[in-house]
């Protein structure tokens, strides 16, 4: 006859087992009681296994049912406890993580708060505009990325023409190979602004366009890969070569003061027939020549010439009743010949001994 089943002493374990799952305080520790309740010499395991020397079948069946619902029920114990641990993990996770975005800056009275204003490039660029409205120019702006069209063809500057070699251009990986890019200068504004004045009959224009060009360029004294640019476009009937060398005359004056002088040097652009180059004294050294000259006593801010006759065609003005000038130079170079900065790189490492000096 087989010893009857102690039905108390499997209640009383399963009663243990539960609550040892309902209390298990780290995920860890669950872990542990339940690989401890599948080990080999767990008392629900060792019941099990024994369930074959109850000779009585019913009751053998009664046993089975009971053990078999309680690793169940422990089953489904631990579970649910895991649940409620992994999310209070989540919770503290996400507690912990929480960022406050609303710092307060405790005022000490002694150090009174400073704001932050706009950058030396920004103020240079509003100073140059402000000029260029009081002799009646128009501000305008136009696309940082362009087509090779905009910032070459239309200029008169066709694929292969050797004038490229003066614009290390970057291109974007857009469409065929080497048709998109980033501007080298502010010069295809002038072909929207054509453009655009030709749909609207809106002729003669009188503009300047000021904004960000890109060249792959070594940053040195002289040079950012990411620079400034403020071009110029004057089309209307009559318009002269010394129409041109008045403006920048008159600009120079007015932006530097009456000490700098200008010159303009012969020089070849494409898209100006005649061009020259726009020289201003080296503000560093006074015209005695230095490091960031190149000691020649000059710098030079941009080019300037009379409006090609192939750009008119491009856009499609009439040359036989429209003449015109442009001219484009250098925002930062402006900025530094005011202010004799020697080395341009100072206006993007933004240290602010030297940003808060303007
Ligand atoms: N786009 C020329 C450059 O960046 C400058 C320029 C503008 C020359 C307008 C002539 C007329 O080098």
């Amino acid at each position: 006859m087989s010893p009857s089943f102690d039905q108390a002493a499997l209640a009383a374990l399963v009663e243990v087992a539960l609550a040892a799952a309902d209390g298990a305080p780290t995920l860890a520790e669950l872990n542990e009681i339940a690989s401890g309740l599948k080990a080999k010499d767990a008392p629900l395991v060792l019941i099990r296994r024994s369930l074959g020397q109850i000779d009585d079948l019913e009751e053998r069946k009664v046993v089975g049912q009971q053990v078999s619902s309680a690793f169940d029920a422990l089953g489904r114990a631990i579970d649910d406890r895991r649940t409620s641990l992994e999310a209070e993990a989540r919770i503290a996770r996400l507690e912990a993580d929480r960022l406050d975005l609303t710092e307060v800056i405790l005022a000490d009275v002694t150090v009174p708060l400073r704001r932050g204003h706009t950058h030396l490039v920004t103020q240079t660029r509003a100073a140059l505009e402000e000029v260029f409205i009081a002799m009646g120019f128009e501000v305008a702006e136009g696309p940082e990325v362009e087509t090779d069209w905009y910032n070459f063809e239309a200029l008169n500057i066709p694929p292969g023409h050797p004038a490229r070699d003066m614009y290390d251009t970057m291109y974007l990986e857009l469409g065929t190979p080497e048709t998109v890019l980033l501007r080298t200068h502010t010069s295809p504004t002038q072909i929207h602004l054509l453009e655009k004045a030709v749909a609207e009959g809106s002729l003669p224009v009188h503009a300047v366009m000021p904004g960000r060009c890109y060249r792959l360029d070594t940053p040195d004294a002289r040079h950012l890969p990411v620079f400034h640019q403020i071009e110029g476009l004057v089309v209307d009937r009559d318009v002269t070569f010394g129409d041109l060398a008045g403006v920048i005359e008159t600009f120079t004056a007015a932006y530097f003061g009456s000490d700098i002088h200008a010159r303009l040097r012969p020089a070849y652009f494409p898209f100006t027939e005649p061009s020259a180059e726009f020289e201003i004294t080296c503000t560093i050294c006074r015209g005695d020549g230095c490091r960031t000259c190149s000691r020649t006593g000059w710098i030079e801010l941009g080019g300037c010439g009379m409006v090609d006759p192939a750009v008119f065609e491009a856009v499609g003005v009439d040359p036989t009743i429209w003449s015109g000038f442009a001219f484009g130079f250098g925002i930062d170079r402006c900025a530094q010949m005011r202010h004799g900065i020697a080395d341009m790189r100072a206006l993007i490492e933004n240290d602010l001994r030297f940003v808060r000096q303007f």
